[in-house]
C-alpha cells in the first residue's frame, strides 16, 4: 500500500516534469553540494527548511534563487536575492495575478504619503515599522537603489510574505495566519475582528476538529483570493472613499470636507491637488461606479456560495450606510478644527502649504524636525484612522463588538472631545493666555 502511493507520486512527479518543462535542472551538481555542504554548518535551519520544501524534491535549489558568484565563506557579499521576477520565471501564472492586485503598491503607497519621508529609516526600508508591512510589490529599480544606498539590501521579495522561506509551503499560505502579522493592530484590525467573529470560530473548530472538514467557514483567502488567484482588491478600500461623490447632498458634503483634510482637494479652491494623481497612482480608490461595483459582485458571488443572495446584500448594504453615517461624525470633526486653523487659533503645521487638517501626515511627529500637532489634531486623526476604520470593516467582518464599542462609540466620543477642546481653545484665545 505504501509502496503502492509512493511510486504514484514519483510517476506524477515526472510526468509534470516532463510535460510542463517548469523548470530546467540548471545547477551543476557540485554547486549544489558546495552550498549545502557549508551552509548545512553555517545555517542549518535554512538548509533544513529548503528540504523540506517542495523545491528541494523539484530538485530547485539555492543557486537557481541566489546565483553562483559568492561561494566561499569571503565572498557573501557578491550573493544575488531573488525578486519576484525570479519566481516569476517558474510561477508566471502566480506572478502576473500579483502583479496586478492591490499588494503590488504596498511599497509604492508607503512612499507616497508625506509622513514616510520625516520617519527614521530603520521603520520604513530597515522593514521595522511601516516597511515591514509594506514590503509589498514589485520594486523599481530606482526603488531598490535608494533602499541599497540607506544601507538595506534586504526585503526584495513579496512572495515570502505569505510563503514563508526557505520551505515556500501552499498550505502555509492558505491559512488565515499568514496574513495576521499585517492585517492587524491599529488601522486594520482584520485579523482580530475575523478570528473573533462566526466566521473565524467556525473555522477554528473546524482546524481542530470540532467540525467535520467539509462544514462551510470562510477564511481571508476564500473572500479575497477566492480560486487560489493572487490578484486582490475590495470595493471600498483602506480610505473607505470613491469617486464620484455620493448624490445624496450631505453626503457628498461630508466627503468633500473629508477629501480636503486628506489633501487631494484644495481646501480653498476645492479643486483637485497632484495628491490626487498620486492616489489614482496607486489605486487606492475605486474612481468610478462601475469598478467598484464590479468588486462588489465578486464578493457576493463568495458571499452566495454559503448564503442566500439577498442576505449577503443586506449585511453588505449596512457596511456602505454604516460608512455614509461615519462620515457624518467625521466630517464634524474636520470642520471645527478647520475652523480653528482659519481664525489663527492653530497654528499652520511647517510641512503643509495649506492653513487646514492634513490627515496624511498622521500623528506629525517628524522625529522632532516638525512642529508637533497639537493633542485635538490628534483626535481628529485617532477618529478617522483608528474608530472609522474600525466600525465599517468591522460591519464587513461580521463582527458586532468592533464595529460598535471599538467603533461608532469611539467615533461619537472622539466628536464630543474635539468640540470641548475646540470651545477652550477658542475661549483661551480671547483671554489671550
Ligand atoms: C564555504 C562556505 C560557504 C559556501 C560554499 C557558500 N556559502 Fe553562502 N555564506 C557563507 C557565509 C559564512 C555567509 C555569511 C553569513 C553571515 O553573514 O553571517 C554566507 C552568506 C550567504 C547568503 C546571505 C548573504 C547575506 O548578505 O545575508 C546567501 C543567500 C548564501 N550565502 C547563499 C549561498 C549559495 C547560493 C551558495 C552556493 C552557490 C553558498 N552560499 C555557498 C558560507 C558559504
Ligand atoms: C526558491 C528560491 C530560494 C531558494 C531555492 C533558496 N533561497 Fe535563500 N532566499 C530566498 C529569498 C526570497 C530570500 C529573501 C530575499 C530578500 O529578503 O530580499 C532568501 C534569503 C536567504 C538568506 C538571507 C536571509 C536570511 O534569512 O538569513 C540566506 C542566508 C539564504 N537565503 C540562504 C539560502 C540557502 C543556503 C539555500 C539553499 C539551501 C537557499 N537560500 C535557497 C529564496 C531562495
Ligand atoms: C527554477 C524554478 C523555480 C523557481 C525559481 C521557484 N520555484 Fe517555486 N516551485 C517550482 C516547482 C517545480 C514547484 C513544484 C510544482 C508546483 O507546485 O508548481 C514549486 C512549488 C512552489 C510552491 C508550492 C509549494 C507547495 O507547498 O505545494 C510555492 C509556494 C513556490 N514554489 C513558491 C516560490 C517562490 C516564492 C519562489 C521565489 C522566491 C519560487 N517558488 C521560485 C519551481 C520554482
Ligand atoms: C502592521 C502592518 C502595517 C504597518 C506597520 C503599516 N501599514 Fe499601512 N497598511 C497595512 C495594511 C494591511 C494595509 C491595507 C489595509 C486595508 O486595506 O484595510 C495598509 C494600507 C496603507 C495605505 C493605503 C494603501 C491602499 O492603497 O489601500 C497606506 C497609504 C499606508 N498603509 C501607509 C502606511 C504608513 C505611512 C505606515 C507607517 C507610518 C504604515 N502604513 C504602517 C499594513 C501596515
Ligand atoms: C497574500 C499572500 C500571498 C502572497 C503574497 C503570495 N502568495 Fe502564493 N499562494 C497564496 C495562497 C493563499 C495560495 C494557495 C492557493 C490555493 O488555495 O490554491 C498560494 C499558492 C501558491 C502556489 C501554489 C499553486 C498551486 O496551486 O500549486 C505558488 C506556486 C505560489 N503561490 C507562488 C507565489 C509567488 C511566485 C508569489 C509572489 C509573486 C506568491 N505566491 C505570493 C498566497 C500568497
Ligand atoms: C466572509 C468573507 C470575508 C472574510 C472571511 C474576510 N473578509 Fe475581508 N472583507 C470582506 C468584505 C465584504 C469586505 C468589504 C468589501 C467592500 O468594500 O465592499 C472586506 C474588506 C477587507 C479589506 C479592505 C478594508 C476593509 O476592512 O474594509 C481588507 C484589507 C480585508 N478585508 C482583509 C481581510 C483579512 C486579512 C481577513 C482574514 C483575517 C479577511 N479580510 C476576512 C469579506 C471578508
Ligand atoms: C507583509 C504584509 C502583508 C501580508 C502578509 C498580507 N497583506 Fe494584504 N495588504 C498588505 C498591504 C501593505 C496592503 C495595502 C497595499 C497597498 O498599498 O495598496 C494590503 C492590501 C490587502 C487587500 C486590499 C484591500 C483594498 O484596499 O482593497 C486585501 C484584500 C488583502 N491585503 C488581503 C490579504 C490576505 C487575504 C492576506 C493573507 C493571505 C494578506 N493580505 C497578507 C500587507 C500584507
Ligand atoms: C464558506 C461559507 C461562507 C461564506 C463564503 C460566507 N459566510 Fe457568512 N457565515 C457562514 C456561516 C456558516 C455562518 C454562521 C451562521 C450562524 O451563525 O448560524 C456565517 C455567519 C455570517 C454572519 C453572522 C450572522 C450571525 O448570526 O451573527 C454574517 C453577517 C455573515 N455570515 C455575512 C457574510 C457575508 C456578507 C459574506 C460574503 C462577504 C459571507 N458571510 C460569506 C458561512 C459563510
Amino acid at each position: 500500500m505504501e509502496m503502492k502511493k509512493s511510486l504514484l507520486v514519483f510517476a506524477a512527479a515526472s510526468a509534470l516534469i516532463l510535460s510542463g518543462g517548469l523548470c530546467s535542472i540548471s545547477s551543476a551538481e557540485t554547486t549544489i553540494e558546495t552550498c549545502v555542504k557549508c551552509h548545512e554548518k553555517t545555517s542549518p535551519g535554512q538548509v533544513a527548511d529548503w528540504k523540506a520544501s517542495q523545491h528541494f524534491k523539484e530538485d530547485v535549489t539555492c543557486s537557481d534563487c541566489h546565483g553562483t558568484k559568492h561561494n566561499s565563506e569571503k565572498d557573501a557579499k557578491l550573493v544575488s536575492f531573488p525578486d519576484e521576477q525570479t519566481c516569476g520565471e517558474c510561477h508566471e501564472d502566480q506572478f502576473n495575478q500579483f502583479a496586478k492586485g492591490k499588494h503590488n503598491f504596498g511599497w509604492t503607497s508607503l512612499n507616497a504619503l508625506p509622513v514616510t519621508h520625516v520617519e527614521p529609516d530603520e521603520l520604513m526600508e530597515g522593514g521595522k515599522g511601516c516597511g515591514g508591512c509594506h514590503n509589498m510589490g514589485i520594486k523599481t529599480d530606482a526603488q531598490k537603489k535608494e533602499q541599497l544606498a540607506k544601507g538595506y539590501r534586504y526585503q526584495n521579495n513579496s512572495c515570502d510574505e505569505c510563503h514563508t522561506r526557505h520551505t515556500f509551503s501552499k498550505k502555509e499560505a492558505q491559512d488565515p495566519k499568514a496574513c495576521q502579522q499585517c492585517h492587524m493592530g491599529y488601522d486594520h484590525p482584520q485579523w482580530e475582528m475575523w478570528s473573533s467573529s462566526k466566521h473565524g470560530t467556525r473555522w477554528f473548530a473546524k482546524e481542530s476538529g470540532k467540525l467535520p472538514a467539509s462544514a462551510s467557514a470562510p477564511s481571508c483567502q476564500e473572500c479575497h483570493l477566492p480560486e487560489g488567484t493572487h490578484e486582490n482588491r475590495t470595493a471600498w478600500g483602506f480610505l473607505g472613499v470613491r469617486l464620484p461623490l455620493p448624490k445624496d447632498p450631505q453626503w457628498a458634503a461630508d466627503r468633500v470636507s473629508i477629501l480636503k483634510a486628506l489633501g487631494v482637494l484644495n481646501p480653498v479652491t476645492g479643486k483637485p491637488t497632484a495628491r490626487l494623481d498620486a492616489v489614482k497612482a496607486v489605486d487606492l480608490v475605486r474612481l468610478t461606479e462601475e469598478a467598484w461595483q464590479t468588486e462588489r459582485e465578486k464578493m457576493v458571488t463568495t458571499c452566495k456560495k454559503c448564503h442566500s443572495e439577498s442576505y449577503a446584500r443586506t449585511q453588505l448594504e449596512m457596511g456602505d450606510a454604516m460608512l455614509q453615517k461615519t462620515d457624518r461624525l467625521l466630517a464634524q470633526g474636520i470642520d471645527e478644527i478647520a475652523g480653528l486653523y482659519k481664525d489663527g487659533i492653530l497654528a499652520k503645521p511647517d510641512n503643509y502649504s495649506f492653513a487646514y487638517p492634513d490627515l496624511l501626515f498622521f500623528m506629525r511627529t517628524g522625529g522632532g524636525k516638525l512642529n508637533q500637532a497639537s493633542h485635538i489634531e490628534q483626535v481628529l486623526f485617532q477618529m478617522y484612522m483608528k474608530h472609522r476604520m474600525r466600525t465599517y470593516q468591522g460591519v464587513f467582518h461580521a463582527n458586532p463588538d468592533y464595529t460598535y464599542w471599538y467603533g461608532w462609540a469611539m467615533m461619537t466620543k472622539d466628536l464630543t472631545e474635539i468640540k470641548d477642546l475646540a470651545q477652550i481653545m477658542r475661549a483661551t484665545h480671547k483671554t489671550g493666555k
